[in-house]
């Protein structure tokens, strides 16, 4: 799929949108394919998806309106699943709920599923410009991986800890009994909204934090979270950043924004942090 994709966005250019040709439909793709939803409704499920991923950008009506949409359109495919089963992550869902009415009540099964589909692409799909925005802006950091592409695992991991792909602090937790944190008593009831991009920043734990390292091994960072939620799109994630990367580095080896820096526009008004459009060229 990345190499399908890598071909439209050298047809298209050079300079070529990254966001438009590779970074948005390859998530979109993998997570239809994977969980069964035609990828022909992206244009329609792809902005409902907002509602889950908006803080401000979408007034609370439309919020409201959209992830009624995506959860009546969720709620059709499951119904028709149900009717015909496929190989695919959906008809699974839909045979655990029927077979074991305990494990999954029929809202959380069109909720899990909605959240997969969102959560499935909004993060990802923001992801990878990120990443490509960070190594060509970084002195030296894509000819690094040019020359040494055997790396790129190991800098996605580094990548994801550097970016702060969250826009604001959100997941929130909340105390089950009084306890002290960082000095401060937190009374049990209360919620700490944690801030994963600062504490991937922390001296304690990364030594010399606030540089790219590319070749950090030990890097436990809180990218995809900690704990009983943390995501379970990760290891999904993880392998379509570095699919993305190493298609880029093998077929546009000369990849450079084709714009100033000062000239990209990033989103706002959402969770995730990222660029509109990344005009490149090669
Ligand atoms: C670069 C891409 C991604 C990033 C940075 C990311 C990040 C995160 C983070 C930080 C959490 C923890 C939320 C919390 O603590 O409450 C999370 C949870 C979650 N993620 Fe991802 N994610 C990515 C991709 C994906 C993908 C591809 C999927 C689906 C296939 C996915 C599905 C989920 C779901 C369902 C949860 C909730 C898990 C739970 O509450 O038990 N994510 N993700």
């Amino acid at each position: 799929m990345a190499d399908e994709l890598v071909d439209g966005l050298l047809a298209a250019g050079p300079p070529a949108d990254l966001v438009a040709h590779l970074a948005t439909p390859l998530p979109i793709r993998v997570i239809c394919d994977l969980l069964g939803v035609p990828v022909s409704d992206q244009d329609r499920f792809h902005t409902w998806s907002e509602a889950i991923v908006s803080t401000t950008s979408l007034d609370p009506g439309l919020a409201q309106e959209y992830l009624d949409n995506l959860l009546a359109y969720m709620g059709g495919l499951v119904a028709q699943r149900r009717v015909e089963p496929a190989d695919d992550l959906l008809s699974a869902m839909v045979r655990a709920r029927d077979e074991h009415a305990d494990r999954l009540t029929e809202e959380e099964m069109v909720t899990l599923a909605a959240g997969l589909l969102a959560a499935g692409h909004e993060t990802t799909v923001t992801q990878i410009p990120n990443m490509v925005y960070v190594l060509l802006t970084t002195p030296g950091a894509w000819d690094t991986l040019r020359e040494r592409p055997a790396l790129v695992p190991v800098a996605v991991e580094e990548l994801m800890r550097f970016i702060p792909l969250g826009a604001t602090a959100a997941f929130p937790r909340y105390a089950t009994e009084d306890v002290e944190l960082g000095g401060v008593l937190v009374r049990a009831g209360e919620p700490v909204v944690v801030n994963i991009a600062a504490a991937n920043r922390d001296e304690a734990v990364f030594p010399d934090a606030d540089r790219l390292d590319l070749t950090r091994t030990v890097n436990p960072h809180l990218g995809f979270g900690h704990g009983v939620h943390h995501c379970v799109g990760a290891q999904l994630a993880r392998m379509e950043l570095r699919v993305v990367l190493e298609t880029l580095l093998d077929r546009a080896p000369g990849l450079r924004l084709a714009v100033p820096v000062e000239d990209l526009t990033w989103k706002s008004g959402l969770l995730v942090r990222g660029l509109v459009a990344m005009p490149v060229a090669w």
